[in-house]
C-alpha cells in the first residue's frame, strides 16, 4: 500500500467514527504507529482489495496498450476453489468479469452442472475465477512471458490471499505460470501437482474443448472436474 493508499484508508475509517483501525492478524493499531507505511507491511495481511488498489490503472507490461477493462477476478474471496485461465478474451474485456464469453458460460456449466450431478451443492459464485493476466492480449494471442512474469506476481497474491484448499488450472498458459513443467496438458492433466502448498489440478481449456474434435478431452476434463469438487466437497 502507498503512504497515500494508507492515508485515504485511515480517513476513511475516521469518517465513519472508527478511532483505531486493526489489521487482521497483526496486534499493533496501525492508525498512530511512528510508521504506518512500514508496520502496514511488517504485519500484511494481503487481501483481494488491496491486490485491486495495487493494481491500480496498472501499465505495468506492453497488455495495457490495448485493454478496455482490467479483468481481476470474480467470487467468492473465501473460496475453497479457484479456476485459473489464460487471460481476457473480447467479451471479458468488455465487462471486467473473467470467464463471461463462450469459454466462460462453458466453463460455467462444467462447474454447476458437475456438481449437480455429484450432489454437491455449489454455484459458480461460489468459487472464485480469475486469469494469469489480467488484461486482454491483442487479438486473443498467447501473453508472452515476460508479460506473465510482470502480471504473475498479482495472481500469485490472489491465491495467497484466498489461500484455497485447491486450485483449478485451465490449460497451458496457467501450467507455466504456476508449475515448473513443461510438458502439455495433456500429460499432466488428472493429477495432483502443488503451487506452493496448495493441491493444484491440471485440466484442459475450456476454449480447446468448444473444438468440435476434441470431444475425447471434454470427457476427459469432466472427469478432472469431478476429482477437485470431491477433494474440496466432500
Ligand atoms: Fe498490468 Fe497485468 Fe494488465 Fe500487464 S496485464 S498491464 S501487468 S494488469
Ligand atoms: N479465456 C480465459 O483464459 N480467460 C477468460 O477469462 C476468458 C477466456
Amino acid at each position: 500500500m502507498t503512504r497515500e493508499q494508507l492515508r485515504r484508508r485511515l480517513e476513511f475509517h475516521q469518517d465513519l467514527g472508527v478511532k483505531t483501525v486493526y489489521r487482521r492478524a497483526c496486534a499493533t493499531p496501525v492508525a498512530h504507529a511512528a510508521e504506518p507505511e512500514a508496520q502496514a507491511e511488517a504485519c500484511a495481511t494481503d487481501t483481494l482489495e488491496k491486490i485491486r488498489a495495487d493494481i491500480g490503472d496498472c501499465t505495468r507490461c506492453p497488455l495495457h496498450q490495448g485493454r478496455n477493462k482490467i479483468v481481476f477476478g470474480v467470487g467468492n474471496e473465501q473460496a475453497k476453489l479457484v479456476f485459473v485461465g489464460e487471460g481476457p478474451g473480447a467479451d471479458e474485456d468488455a465487462q471486467g468479469i473473467p470467464f463471461v464469453g463462450r469459454a466462460g458460460q462453458l466453463l460455467t456449466q462444467m462447474i454447476e452442472n458437475t456438481a449437480k450431478k455429484e450432489g454437491i451443492p455449489l454455484l459458480r459464485r461460489d468459487v472464485y475465477i480469475c486469469n494469469v493476466v489480467k488484461c486482454r492480449p491483442p487479438e486473443n494471442r498467447t501473453p508472452e512471458p515476460g508479460e506473465m512474469e510482470i502480471c504473475g506476481q498479482f495472481l500469485f497474491r490472489q491465491l495467497a490471499a484466498i489461500s484455497p484448499k485447491a486450485i483449478c488450472v485451465l490449460g497451458g498458459t496457467a501450467v507455466r505460470a504456476l508449475l515448473q513443467r513443461t510438458d502439455g496438458v495433456t500429460r499432466l492433466r488428472g493429477q495432483w501437482h502443488r503451487w506452493r502448498d496448495i493441491p493444484v489440478m491440471v485440466t484442459y481449456h475450456p476454449s480447446y474443448l468448444l473444438r468440435p474434435y476434441n470431444q475425447d478431452a471434454k470427457r476427459e476434463a469432466w472427469e478432472d472436474l469431478k476429482k477437485v469438487l470431491h477433494y474440496v466437497y466432500d
